[in-house]
């Protein structure tokens, strides 16, 4: 039997919209594995249209009613990369208006089809002109907007509702879901909507908080925040960020630094993102964290720094671009097999394969015999439960022997030598991002949980490229 009880009530979402925001936040492990300080990702594509533009479609539908340019039956014309048209199209299904999108050639089919499927005109113009030229999809929106009756241009890049929006939803979740110690915000920059709008919101709550915006190589918005000059864009592969002219929607005096990242490295992020966090998310997210991961390492930051990096959308955009190694490989951003391979491939290729560790109270004559014994000059220490405690190494073994007035034996414990300070990689992590660590330690220990599986030092993975190119 069905009963209904007046006093309960449902838990319904009275439309699709009001499921836009609260997105989770969620921890970084793998790829930022190497960093002391925390590292959180705002996930978007838990939004409806699976990106953060879900955000300001409705809010700039609003106001064109509000206003009242935009009257029942009309048209919302956008030149959008996609995301913005499917967070417009869903408002618009709602409040029964038709859609007009116009794409560069760039973008993916997926987005071409996604827009369909709600019902859009999508109108798809060349990517490689001038903004003021005719046949360039800003100038192209336009005359659709003046063509077409009753129709309105949405207008991302100068509506202030965009980084309004912004101010209003996603600046307080992130204040809220970090309980105010946020102290940097990662995020590529488009229409700069989000790095501004939720900029001006931390930025008021707390103004040490770092706004940090990211900038594929190719665009201008790097060097003119550095300089104020204007350059000449060249063009990129990573799509929804970076600019050719500065949108009137971002404000450059919230942003503290711009980070450069090449396609390359975005697009090797992103698909670590997917394969070793199970974040399965869009070109630019990946340009975001490596944009994060460069700036954290530049200026060192520590345990207490707490850094957010937005992800703007999900990989299901991009299945026939970087997500797939063919389109990868044509594109030369893979180019030899060993980019595949993953730290366990080198780990498995040594000749010691097993690990040899230590513990806080062996003594110093004993681990320097067991590393004569097995060829070794370092070992991890562990404690009675093979939890990872940090590192032991020949060369502090010597230093602490040789310190003034040689007051130390070697029947000492090895207690006050370990260096906890040592990074540890999943056994998956590819051998692209072990070269990146290489660059600033000499050892990572391989780790899928608390105990250390393996041991990784620079020549372990020189042997082993080496090995690949005798193949
Ligand atoms: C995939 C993707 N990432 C990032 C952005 C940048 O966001 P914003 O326009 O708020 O700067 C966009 C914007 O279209 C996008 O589509």
């Amino acid at each position: 039997m069905i009963r209904t009880l007046e006093s309960q009530k449902m838990e319904v979402f009275d439309n699709i919209v009001e499921t836009i925001g609260n997105t989770p936040l969620v921890r970084i492990n793998s790829v930022a594995a190497d960093l002391p300080c925390t590292v959180l990702a705002k996930v978007e594509f838990f939004n409806p249209g699976g990106s953060v533009k879900d955000r300001i479609g409705f809010p700039i539908i609003e106001d064109a009613e509000r206003s009242g340019r935009l009257k029942p039956g009309g048209t919302i014309v956008e030149s959008t990369s996609g995301n913005t048209g499917v967070g417009l199209a869903i408002a618009a299904a709602i409040k029964g208006y038709k859609t007009i999108f116009v794409m560069p050639d760039k973008m993916s089919q997926e987005k071409i089809l996604l827009l369909r499927a709600f019902g859009a005109r999508v109108v798809v113009t060349p990517t490689a002109v001038e903004p003021d030229d005719p046949r360039s999809y800003y100038k192209v929106a336009e005359r659709l907007v003046a063509e077409t009756p009753n129709a309105i241009l949405a207008n991302q890049y100068h509506n202030p509702i965009n980084p309004q929006a912004h101010y209003e939803t996603t600046g307080p979740e992130l204040w809220r879901q970090t309980a105010g110690r946020i102290s940097h915000f990662v995020v590529g920059m488009g229409t700069g909507g989000t790095i501004s709008g939720v900029g001006r919101y931390l930025k008021k709550q707390n103004p040490d908080v770092q706004i940090i915006g990211v900038d594929p190589i190719g665009s201008i918005l790097y060097e003119l925040h550095r300089t104020g000059q204007y350059t000449k864009a060249e063009s990129y592969k990573v799509e929804g960020i970076g600019e050719d002219f500065l949108p009137s929607t971002t404000d450059l005096r919230v942003v503290d630094a711009i980070v450069q990242v090449n396609d390359r490295e975005s697009f090797l992020m992103a698909r670590r993102l997917v394969r070793e966090e199970g974040l399965f998310v869009g070109g630019s997210c990946g340009s975001a964290m490596a944009g994060a991961v460069k700036y954290a390492r530049a200026h060192n930051l520590g345990p207490d720094d707490v850094m957010v990096v937005l992800l703007p959308d999900s990989g299901s955009r991009y299945l026939s671009k970087f997500l797939d190694d063919e389109w990868m490989r044509e594109n030369g951003f893979l180019e030899s097999a060993w980019v595949d391979s993953r730290a366990q491939d080198v780990h498995d290729a040594k000749s010691l394969t097993g690990i040899i560790t230590v513990q806080p109270n062996d003594l110093m004559m004993d681990v320097v015999a067991a590393f004569k014994r097995h060829s070794i000059s370092q070992a991890p220490v562990v404690d009675a439960d093979g939890k990872l405690l940090g590192i032991v190494r020949e060369v502090d073994l010597l230093m602490h022997m040789l310190t003034a007035g040689h007051t130390h034996t070697p029947d000492e414990t090895i207690e006050a030598v370990i260096d906890p300070n040592v990074t540890t990689v999943r056994p998956n992590a590819p051998l692209e991002s072990l070269i990146g660590i290489f660059g600033h330690t000499d050892v990572v220990v391989i780790s899928s949980g608390a105990q250390p599986e393996g041991i990784l030092t620079k020549i372990d993975i020189l042997d082993y490229l080496a090995s690949q190119h005798l193949k």
